[in-house]
This record gives structure tokens, sequence and C-alpha cells, in this order.
């Protein structure tokens, strides 16, 4: 009886064991922008700088890398598969080309590099209406509220930042390299030093959520707002407290402090952009930092919607 016992105990010790062990050799946590350098410099020139396995010496390779940044095919990786095939003696990897390249990398690299592959296909989706409170935080001092590179604290700054709202010029970035920058800093990417580097204050999705807002600072709206539809919404819903032609006096404004926007009043509207009428009725006053009576629209209306309130809103001005 106490030989059985001791025997189940021993088994269940042992596999209490080899779960900790498994779980022990589990992939480790990589840091992405160390695995970014690492691609960068011994990666990029076959699986390209962007990771889509375009790189200058595919050219003469027969089988070519795969698109790394192909959500459907990296997600049914595991990382230590893929940690697995960088160590691998597959041809061109691990120990059996890399050497050449005199390069050794430890292991905590490799986890590194397998942190930025997925990366580049891990996008997370990001909430611009979070974005555009951290951008107020932590970036307008230089950017400027609306992302024009004005800030007051750009005029001790040699290299002032560039222009957020400059379609133009944002178009040319990825996602990846803005995630780059604002995750790794100037110094990393080799741009004014004043650019801090953010991942010790913001979080992966705190960067996603930024970015949000930073595209649409330049990117004009994927729909077009008509103020004939919007006039219809505004009717039904918006007039009790805004009031019927605007003025911010409908029956429920007397009631609260402060009053409704009055959007007939042409000097107050003409400071506020587009984009920021939209994030007041996407996101309602707790987003925006006014009255909290202003409600959060952007679960009941849809993109179209907003944008023709937006520009029934303009409208109005007298
Ligand atoms: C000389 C070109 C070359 C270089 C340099 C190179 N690779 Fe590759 N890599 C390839 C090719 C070609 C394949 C596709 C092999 C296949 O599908 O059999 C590949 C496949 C891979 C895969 C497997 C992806 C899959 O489809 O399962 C990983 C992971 C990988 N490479 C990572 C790296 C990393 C990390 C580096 C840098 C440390 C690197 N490679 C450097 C050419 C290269
Ligand atoms: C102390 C000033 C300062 C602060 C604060 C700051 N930045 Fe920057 N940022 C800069 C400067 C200067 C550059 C320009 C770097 C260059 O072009 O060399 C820059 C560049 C950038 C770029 C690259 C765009 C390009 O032109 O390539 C992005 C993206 C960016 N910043 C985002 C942010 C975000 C997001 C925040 C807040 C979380 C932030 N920055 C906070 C100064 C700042
Ligand atoms: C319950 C009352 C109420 C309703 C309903 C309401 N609003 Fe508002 N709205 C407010 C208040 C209060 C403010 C904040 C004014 C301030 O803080 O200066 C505001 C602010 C705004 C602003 C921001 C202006 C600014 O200061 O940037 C916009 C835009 C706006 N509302 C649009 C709308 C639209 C469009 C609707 C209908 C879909 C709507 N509101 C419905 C009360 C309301």
């Amino acid at each position: 009886m106490i030989k059985k016992f001791c025997i189940s105990f021993a088994v269940l010790g042992l596999a209490f064991f080899l779960l900790l062990t498994a779980l022990a050799v589990e992939t480790r946590p990589g840091n992405s922008a160390e695995g970014e350098k690492l691609f960068l410099m011994f990666c990029s020139a076959c699986h390209g700088s962007s990771g889509k396995g375009v790189g200058e010496a595919t050219k003469f390779l027969e089988t070519k890398p795969r698109d790394f940044t192909d959500q459907n095919y990296m997600v049914a990786k595991s990382d230590q598969e893929l940690y697995d095939f960088i160590i691998s003696d597959k041809p061109f990897h691990g120990t059996k080309f890399l050497p050449q390249l005199e390069l050794h990398l430890e292991p905590q690299q490799s986890w590194d590099i397998v942190a930025y592959l997925r990366a580049l296909h891990q996008k997370p989706k990001g909430n611009p209406i979070e974005g555009r409170k951290l951008f107020l935080i932590y970036c307008s001092t230089c950017h400027g509220k609306s992302g024009k590179g004005d800030g007051k604290g750009t005029q001790f700054l040699n290299t002032k930042p560039k222009d957020q709202t400059d379609n133009k010029y944002m178009s040319t970035l990825t996602d990846e390299a803005l995630y780059s920058v604002i995750s790794g800093g100037g110094t990393y990417t080799h741009k004014s030093k004043f650019m801090p580097k953010w991942s010790i204050t913001l979080k992966p999705q705190n960067i996603w959520d930024l970015i949000a807002h930073i595209r649409n600072l330049h990117r004009k709206p994927e729909v077009k707002g008509d103020a004939t539809r919007g006039k219809n919404i505004y009717s039904k819903y918006c007039w009790n407290c805004h009031g019927k032609s605007g003025m911010g006096n409908g029956p429920i404004a007397k009631a609260l402090t402060p009053r409704p926007q009055n959007f007939t009043n042409a000097p107050q509207m003409q400071e506020k952009t587009d984009l920021e009428l939209y994030y007041a009725i996407l996101g309602g006053g707790g987003a925006t930092g006014s009255s909290k009576f202003m409600p959060p629209l952007g679960k009941v209306l849809s993109e179209q919607e907003l944008w023709d309130l937006v520009v029934y809103i303009r409208s109005l001005k007298k």
C-alpha cells in the first residue's frame, strides 16, 4: 500500500517536473527593436528590409524566402519553429552558412529576431481615440497638437519634426517604420536624438494606438461626408442639446455646464479641424477632454454617418 502510494507520488512528481521543464524551454521573450537591427544586418539581403522576402540577393536564389508580413502564413508557425529554423543547418541559415559571415547569434539574439518577425505580421488594430489622448500628453510638445511639427518644444531643436499632416511624405513610411521610430527613438533609427525612445514608457498597444491617430492626421477619410444625410441624423439625435440651428441652445442645453458647442460661431469653429470634430462625435467629451455630457457615438454611428455629421456641422457656421 505504502509502496504503491510512493510510486504514484513519484510518477506525479516526475510529470510535474517534466511540465515545468517544458514550460522553461518554451519560448523566451525577445526584444523586437533589437531583433530588427539584427534582421536588417544579417537577414535583409535575402528577406528584404521589410521582411517581404524580396531582398537584393534573391536574384541568385532558386528557392525564394517567404513573405514574413503574411499573417496567414506566419501564424501557422510557432515561435519555437522560427527559432529552430534560424539556428538550423538549413542552407543560408544557422551554423552552416552564417559562420562565413563571421556571424554568431547568441540564443537571446535569435529570440530577439523571432520577436521582430512577429511584429512584422502581428499588427494589432490601433484605437485612434486612445492614440489621440496619448499624443496630446507625450508628443504634442514637439510635434504640435495637430501633428504639424510646430510644438513649443521645437524652438530648442535643430532638427525639427516633420509635418505629420503631409500625406505625401507620411505615406512613404510603413506602419512598421513608424513603430520602430516611436518604440526605439531617433538615435536607434538614425534620426534626431531628440525624438525620445518610448518603449520604456509605452506598451506596444499604446504605440499602435498612436500610429492609428498619426495616420488619421494625414490620410483622407475613406468616406466622403454628405451634408444632407448629416442633417437627417442631426435632427434625430443632436438638436436636443445643440439646438435646431446648431446654436447650442436645444431644450436640454439649459441643464448642462458647459453648454453644448455652438456650431454657428465661426471663429470658434475655425480653430477646430475636421478630425477633431470627428473625434468629438466618435469618442464623446470623455475622449476629447470636454464635457462628459457629449455622448460617445462611435458605437452607434457608422464611419459614413460620422463624416456626414462633420460636413453638416461645418455648414452651420454664420
Ligand atoms: C542568403 C539568403 C538568406 C539569408 C541571408 C537569410 N535567409 Fe532566411 N531564408 C532564405 C530562404 C531562401 C528561405 C526559404 C527556405 C525554404 O523555404 O526552404 C529562408 C527561410 C527562412 C525562415 C523560415 C520561414 C519559413 O518559411 O518557415 C526563417 C525563419 C528565416 N529564413 C529567418 C532568417 C533570419 C532570421 C535570417 C538572418 C539571421 C535569415 N533568414 C537569413 C534565405 C536567406
Ligand atoms: C522632445 C521632442 C519630441 C517628442 C516629445 C516626441 N518627438 Fe517624435 N520626433 C522628434 C523629432 C525632432 C523628430 C525628427 C527626427 C528626424 O527627422 O531626424 C521626430 C520624429 C518622429 C517620427 C518620425 C517621422 C519622420 O519624419 O520620419 C515619428 C513617427 C514620431 N516622431 C512620433 C512621435 C510620437 C508618437 C511621440 C509621442 C509618443 C513623439 N514623437 C514625441 C521630437 C519629438
Ligand atoms: C446630451 C447632450 C448632447 C447630445 C445629445 C449631443 N451633444 Fe455634442 N456636445 C454636448 C456638450 C455638452 C458638448 C461640449 C461642449 C464643450 O465642452 O465646450 C458637446 C460637444 C460637441 C462637439 C465638440 C465641439 C468641440 O468642442 O470640439 C461636437 C462636434 C458635437 N458635440 C457634435 C454632436 C453631434 C453630431 C451630436 C449628435 C449625433 C451631438 N453632439 C449630440 C452635448 C451633446
